[in-house]
């Protein structure tokens, strides 16, 4: 049994905020953030929580499947900034969805969140435990966001993306390449809102994202190549054979140095990080939601989605359009 795409959903909350907005808060400038970053605007929660971006998103993709919340057997949820420590994000999503059969667990695999989830539902299609998987990426960034940092504070943006994965006889999912570095996890990381014990320690000092940007930034440039070139030769294809390249959007400059390193036209590696900003595990899922309602994405196509993020991860997914 193969796995296909059969739908897609996303959601963004309404407050949508500049990068002048953030240099009221730091000091920066509109031209060095796009600059640097390709970023205009990012939005940010603030009636939605993590598990609401969430269940909005899902009931989009539900809808665009065509299916109806019962028929879901997996839910997970790729995440770093979930509400709760416990219960985990897709059981409050399974709640609020009434989708009672599903199993529902949460993934921290940071901007790889949501190409790990669709690994584990692929895993679970092809074994035959699942005929419809909800995979979600979702953050509230903002809430682990130092608004003093500017090195930070000007990349990150709230939402999420989902899609439901479905046993089908046509061609999908071909292939799913994971890998994770864990020595590199000093350099993008937030520490636990409750990481000191209160028992031995009366530092109740929150965690925010603190990151070593050229660190990531050459880690990105050199691993995202590969995982494509993997994907590539593993199937005998050609670059040429690719119609998108769906990447983790956290930055237009590691898109541009990826186009150029493997000689990728920009015009198949879309972005919308100029109105989203760096979304972490619904980067993927919202661009390929919006790829698919504007009509991007033409059945047959065969494209490549791509994560990476801290921890150090990746994962990339070599799939047909259904
Ligand atoms: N506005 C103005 N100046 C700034 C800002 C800002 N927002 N942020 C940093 N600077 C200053 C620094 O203080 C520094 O000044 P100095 O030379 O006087 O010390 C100067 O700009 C250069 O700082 P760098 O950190 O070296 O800037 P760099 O050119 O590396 O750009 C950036 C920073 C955009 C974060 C870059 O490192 C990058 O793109 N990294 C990739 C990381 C990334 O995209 N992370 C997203 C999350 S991780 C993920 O999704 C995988």
């Amino acid at each position: 049994m193969n796995s296909i795409i059969s739908g897609t959903g996303s959601y963004l909350p309404p407050i949508s905020m500049s990068n002048d907005d953030i240099a009221k808060l730091v000091t920066t400038s509109d031209e060095w953030i796009y600059e640097r970053t390709g970023i205009k605007r990012r939005h940010i929660a603030k009636e939605d929580t993590t598990v609401s971006m969430a269940v909005k998103a899902a009931k989009a993709a539900i809808e665009d499947a065509n299916i109806s919340a019962e028929d879901l057997d997996l839910i997970i949820v790729g995440t770093i900034s979930a509400d709760e420590l416990l219960p985990s994000t897709a059981c409050r999503v399974q709640a609020s969805l009434g989708a009672s059969k599903a199993v529902a667990f949460d993934v921290n695999a940071a901007c790889s969140g949501f190409l790990f989830a669709m690994s584990i539902a692929n895993a679970y299609i092809k074994s035959n435990t699942c005929k419809h998987a909800l995979i979600i990426g979702v953050e509230t960034l903002s809430k682990i966001t130092d608004w003093t940092d500017r090195g930070t504070c000007v990349l990150f943006g709230d939402g999420g993306g989902a899609a439901i994965l479905s046993a089908s006889q046509d061609k999908g999912i071909i292939q799913i390449n994971q890998g994770s570095d864990g020595r590199g996890g000093d350099k993008l990381y937030c520490l636990s809102r409750s990481n000191e014990n209160p028992y031995t320690s009366t530092d109740k000092g929150l965690g925010y994202i603190t990151m070593d940007g050229p660190s990531i930034f050459k880690f990105a440039i050199k691993q995202v190549p590969k995982v494509i070139n993997n994907l590539i030769n593993d199937n005998n294809l050609n670059i040429d054979d690719i119609s998108l390249f769906v990447l983790h959007q956290a930055n237009l400059r590691i898109l541009n140095t990826i186009s150029k390193r493997l000689d990728i036209p920009m015009d198949k590696i879309p972005a919308n990080m100029d109105e989203c900003g760096n979304t972490s595990a619904a980067s993927v899922p919202i661009l390929l939601d919006h790829l698919n309602k504007s009509g991007k994405l033409k059945s047959g196509d065969l494209i490549i989605v791509a994560g990476f993020g801290a921890g150090l991860t990746w994962g990339g997914a070599l799939l047909y359009w259904h």
